[in-house]
């Protein structure tokens, strides 16, 4: 494990999701790993088991944490809710409330990286690289109706948290999280494989960050050691890219054109200004070129041509 991470106990929810199984399965063979969530994809449970970590089935939005320690050295929360049929009180319990409960319950632990998104900000087009200090707002609506005002009020959760009980806390705001283990340029991939339509916002390029699990693995440990109260915000994110750049990319990979539709029914572009990232933690290293490559190669290795 990179950074020294080794020896602890560390509790990750979420742990069967994209971002934080590659996560569990790093950290695992040298920690004592804990994973919390409903459990509802039993494989998922399965490879986790198998690597080693301790699965304990909850819903975070229950508040029912007596089947869980609280003596972890460190917190990783990665457990989303993202309902796409607005349900308002169900999503804010689980990504809000949840948090609460979760880190009320962790209290004496030494850090806590809380996971957010570069969702949180109001959209500013594909020219305004946006900083930790920029307006907050609905970014997310047209797709995912609840995301964006529920992740906001996660982030204040996890600010009282660190407030109230002292206890150092990251909120990292993750950019387009991908890699072998999936992720939107491997959704837009599966569209082009499929004949389907990739959405562009009508300000173009669609800009994003794309940062690769492995640098989200790298980057933890200082996550974890930035961590203060009140809490650290940082961008998580990796260099610049856009979606007409990787999907362009996937097709010369894998012999396949891109099918674009021009809508404003999508996300429009999100892009980072990473100077604060790179002063306390450092530079992503897996270009995205690299980083593409190795999904194709993982996901889909029939369309690579030897
Ligand atoms: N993926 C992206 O493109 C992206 C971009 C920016 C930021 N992020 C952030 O990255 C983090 C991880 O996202 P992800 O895409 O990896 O998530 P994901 O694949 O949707 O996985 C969500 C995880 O949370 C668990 N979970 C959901 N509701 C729960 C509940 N009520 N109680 C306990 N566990 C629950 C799920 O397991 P069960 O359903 O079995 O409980 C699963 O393990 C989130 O904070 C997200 O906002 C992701």
């Amino acid at each position: 494990m990179p950074g020294g991470l080794s020896g602890r106990k560390i509790l990750i929810t979420g742990p069967t999701g994209q971002v934080a199984e590659p996560i569990a399965r790093a950290l695992a063979p040298v920690n004592d790993v804990w994973g919390v969530a409903r459990f509802s994809d039993p494989e998922a449970r399965g490879r986790l088991e198998a690597a080693g970590v301790s699965c304990v089935a909850l819903d975070l939005a229950s508040g029912d944490f007596s089947a869980l320690p609280d003596d972890f050295d460190h917190v990783l929360n990665f457990a989303v809710v993202r309902g796409g049929d607005a349900d308002w009180d169900r999503d804010l319990a689980a990504n809000a409330e949840a948090t609460g409960l979760l880190l009320s319950h962790c209290r004496n632990a030494a850090s806590v990286l809380h996971c957010s998104s570069t969702a949180v900000y109001q959209h500013q087009g594909p020219s305004h690289q946006l900083r930790e200090t920029d307006a907050l707002g609905d970014n997310h609506r047209v797709m995912m109706p609840t995301y964006s005002i529920c992740k906001i009020a996660a982030e204040a959760v996890a600010r009282f948290a660190a407030r109230e009980w002292n206890l150092p806390v990251t909120i990292a705001r993750l950019n387009v999280p991908y890699g072998d283990n999936g992720g939107w340029p491997a959704w837009h991939l599966e569209f082009m494989l499929h004949g389907h339509p990739i959405a562009l916002h009508p300000e173009q390029p669609n800009r994003f960050n794309p940062i690769h699990e492995d640098d989200i693995i790298g980057q933890l440990p200082r996550m974890l050691e930035i961590a203060s109260v009140p809490a650290t915000i940082v961008n998580w994110a990796g260099a610049p890219s856009s979606i007409e750049e990787w999907c362009g990319y996937l097709g010369e990979l894998a012999g396949l054109e891109p099918n674009f539709v021009v809508t404003d029914a999508t996300i429009g572009s999100v892009t980072t200004d990473n100077t604060k990232l790179h002063e306390l933690v450092g530079e992503a290293k897996v270009g995205w070129r690299d980083g593409i490559r190795r999904m194709v190669e993982a996901r889909h290795p029939e369309l690579l041509k030897p």
